[in-house]
C-alpha cells in the first residue's frame, strides 16, 4: 500500500468509525469561577503571538491531511477557515508529496488559501532520519512554512501492518534539525511525551513540543480497524490493546512545560474551554484536529463556524476567571482531581506546588 492510498484509508476510518480515547482529558480541571471578575468583557483580548505572527487566539488546527488529489479540497477548507478566524495551522505528513512531486499541490494550496497566518509543515522523525535535516527546507519551501513539525508515532507504527519500528537514533536526527535555519516542532500523535522524553528533546535544542496527549484521536484504534478491514485479527488485538496507551494530555503539557519546552496543547481539545484550561497549566498554545474533519468535508464555513466556537468558549473561560489577557489566564487559581491528580502524584510532582504557584518540583 503506497502512503499516498494509505492517507484516504485514515480519513474514511476518522469519519466512519469511533476513534477516540474514552477518555476526556480536560475533566478533571477545573478553573476556579471568580464571582467577581472587575473587568469589562468587552476589552478581553485573546490575541497572541505565534512563530511571529500575530494570532486572534492561541489555537492551531492541528496536522491531519494532504498527500492524495482527494484531500487537496480539506486542506483548502481548513486554511481558508484558520485565515479567516486568525488562528494558524496544521498541515499533515508531507511524505507522500517527498516520494511523489505531483502531490505537492495537495500542500502548497494551503499557502496560497492562507497567505498571512503561521503555517507549519509535517514530516515524521522516522523519515526525517532517512532524508537529514536538508529535507526541511524542501518541506518549508513546498508550503513556505513557518516552521516543521517532526512527528513522533511509534504507537501508530506497532500496531500498522506496513509499520517503521527502527527507533535507533531518531533523537540524533532531531538534534541535527533542531540546528537547522527551519524552527522545528517535535509533535506526539496521540500518546503524550513524558517529562524524560521531553528533558531529551529540550537538550537536543528543541524549543517547542506539541504534546498530543491521550484523550483525543486513537491511532491504535484507527490501525486496528484497518487490521479488521484486511482480516489481521492478531493486529486488531493489539490495536484494541493498545487503543488508550500513553500519557494523559494534561499531565503531559506539566511535565513538558517542566522539562523547559514552550508547550502546544493536544489530544482531546474540544472547547474553548479546554484551550483555556491547557493555557492554565502551562500550554501557550491548543491544536484541534479530529473535530474539524468533518467540517471540512463540507465547506470552509462548517470550520469557520466550529473554530469560532472555540473562540467563544475562550473568551468565556476569560471572563469567568477575570483574565483580561492569555498571561493572566495563566496564572487563574486552578482545581486539578481524579485521575490527573493520581497521574501527578504517582509520578511524584508536587501538585500543592503546582496549584500555588505554577512551580512543579518532585
Ligand atoms: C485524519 C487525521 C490525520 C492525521 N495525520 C497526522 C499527520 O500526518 N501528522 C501528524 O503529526 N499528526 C497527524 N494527526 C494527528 C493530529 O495532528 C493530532 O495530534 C491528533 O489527532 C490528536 O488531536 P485530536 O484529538 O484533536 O484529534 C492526524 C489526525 C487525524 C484525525
Amino acid at each position: 500500500m503506497t502512503t499516498s492510498s494509505r492517507k484516504l484509508d485514515h480519513i474514511r476510518i476518522c469519519l466512519e468509525k469511533p476513534v477516540e480515547s474514552q477518555s476526556q482529558p480536560f475533566e478533571d480541571l477545573s478553573l476556579v469561577h471568580r464571582a467577581l471578575p472587575e473587568i469589562d468583557e468587552a476589552d478581553i483580548d485573546t490575541s497572541c503571538r505565534f512563530l511571529g505572527k500575530n494570532l486572534k487566539a492561541p489555537i492551531i488546527i492541528s496536522a491531519m491531511t494532504g498527500g492524495h488529489p482527494e484531500t487537496k479540497d480539506i486542506n483548502v477548507r481548513l486554511a481558508e477557515a484558520a485565515q479567516e478566524v486568525g488562528i494558524a495551522l496544521g498541515v499533515g505528513s508531507q511524505r507522500a508529496a517527498l516520494e511523489d512531486k505531483r502531490l505537492e499541490d495537495t500542500f502548497s494550496a494551503v499557502r496560497d488559501a492562507a497567505p498571512k497566518i503561521p503555517i507549519i509543515g509535517n514530516i515524521g522523525a522516522v523519515q526525517l532520519k532517512r532524508y537529514g535535516p536538508e529535507v526541511l527546507e524542501r518541506l518549508a519551501e513546498m508550503i513556505d512554512a513557518d516552521a516543521i513539525a517532526v512527528h513522533l508515532n511509534f504507537l501508530q507504527e506497532s500496531i500498522q501492518p506496513e509499520g517503521d519500528k527502527d527507533a535507533c537514533k531518531v533523537l540524533e536526527a532531531i538534534g541535527s534539525a533542531a540546528k537547522s535555519s527551519v524552527p522545528i516542532i517535535v509533535k506526539e500523535t496521540g500518546a503524550g511525551i513524558s517529562q524524560e522524553a521531553a528533558s531529551d528533546l529540550v537538550r537536543a535544542g528543541v524549543k517547542i513540543i506539541d504534546v498530543s496527549g491521550v484523550g483525543g484521536l486513537s491511532w491504535a484504534g484507527v490501525e486496528a480497524y484497518r487490521a479488521a478491514e484486511v482480516g489481521d485479527y492478531e493486529l486488531e488485538q493489539m490495536g484494541k490493546l493498545f487503543w488508550s496507551w500513553g500519557i494523559p494530555t494534561p499531565v503531559s503539557i506539566i511535565e513538558c512545560r517542566h522539562a523547559g519546552a514552550d508547550v502546544i496543547s493536544s489530544g482531546g481539545v474540544r472547547s474553548g474551554l479546554d484551550v483555556a484550561k491547557s493555557l492554565a497549566i502551562g500550554a501557550s498554545l491548543a491544536g484541534t484536529a479530529l473535530p474539524l474533519l468533518k467540517p471540512a468535508t463540507k465547506d470552509c464555513q462548517a470550520v469557520v463556524k466550529a473554530m469560532n466556537a472555540y473562540l467563544r468558549a475562550l473568551r468565556i473561560s476569560m471572563f469567568l476567571t477575570g483574565s483580561k489577557d492569555i498571561s493572566e489566564l495563566s496564572r487563574v487559581p486552578l482545581v486539578v482531581l481524579g485521575r490527573t491528580r493520581e497521574w501527578m502524584e504517582a509520578r511524584g510532582f508536587d501538585l500543592r506546588k503546582f496549584l500555588v504557584n505554577r512551580e512543579l518540583a518532585r
